[in-house]
This record gives C-alpha cells, structure tokens and sequence, in this order.
C-alpha cells in the first residue's frame, strides 16, 4: 500500500515536470540549419496565446555566410517566391530581402556556420485560416529550406 502511493506520487511529480518544460517552451523554438542547405524542422506551431515567439535559428556547419549563408523569414505562403526574388537583388548586404518588405512578418539576420541568432515575432500579426511559412531567402536556398507555420490554440 504505502509502495504504490509512493510510485503514483513520484509519476506525478515527473508529469507535472514534463507538464512545465513544456509549457515554459511553447512560446519558442529553436531552428537548425546546416551546409546541406536544410532546415530540421517543416513546421512549427505557434500558439495564439503567446503574445510574442521567439525562434532562435543556429547554423551548425562550417561554411561562411557568402556561400551557404542562411536566415528564417516569415511570411504568407502566397508571399514566399516573390519575396525571395526581390531578395536576391537586394543582396548581401540586405540579408537578401528588399529592405522594409511590408510582406515580411519577421525575419532574422543572415548567419554562416557556428552562428545563431534570435528573433521575436509578434503573433497577432497570424490569422486564423491563412497560410503562413517560414524559408531562407538566400539565393537559391527556398526549394529546400521551408516550412509551414502554423497557429495553434
Ligand atoms: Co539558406
């Protein structure tokens, strides 16, 4: 008797440990990119209770931003291949978006390999029923590196 009490009492603590690690993550989340030119994730949600989320992109390769440069920009579905085009004239020096792009919702800076950076963005910008993704704007790099973002409740 005093055994079991002992065991459903040390299942809760660790459910109710979970419970909070998950909750204190949910306004965030963090992003890889690599030399192969990929993201590691194809989707993320974002709750519509956090005001603000933050997602943190790392570069985990070698390679320096010229060539396999990568950043996370967010935006409609619908707006992604012409924001990306605009972006390869704007060039490196504008992290390959067209300076002031109403059509971005968020974007990081453009980082190279060993680097991370973080962004927040501002959630009530999301409407339930349209489709948003995020991407890299790098030339080229849109094909391989997108993914859905999604609203979540
Ligand atoms: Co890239």
């Amino acid at each position: 008797m005093k055994n079991q009490f002992l065991s459903s009492a040390s299942a809760v603590l660790i459910l109710s440990l979970l419970t909070s690690n998950a909750m204190a993550n949910e306004c965030s989340v963090t992003v890889e990119s690599n030399d192969a030119m990929q993201f590691n994730l194809k989707s993320m949600v974002v709750p519509k209770t956090c005001s603000k989320f933050s997602i943190t992109l790392t570069h985990t390769g070698k390679m320096p931003k010229s060539a396999m440069g990568h950043n996370l920009v967010v935006s409609k579905t619908s707006d992604m291949a012409a924001i990306s085009k605009d972006g390869i004239g704007a060039g490196v020096a504008n992290d390959y978006l067209k300076p002031q792009d109403s059509r971005v919702l968020a974007h990081t800076k453009l980082i190279g390999g060993g680097e991370s950076t973080t962004i927040e963005l501002v959630v009530a910008q999301l409407k339930a029923g349209e489709s948003y993704s995020y991407f890299c704007s790098f030339p080229g790099h849109v094909s391989l590196m997108k993914g859905s973002v999604n609203l979540g409740s």
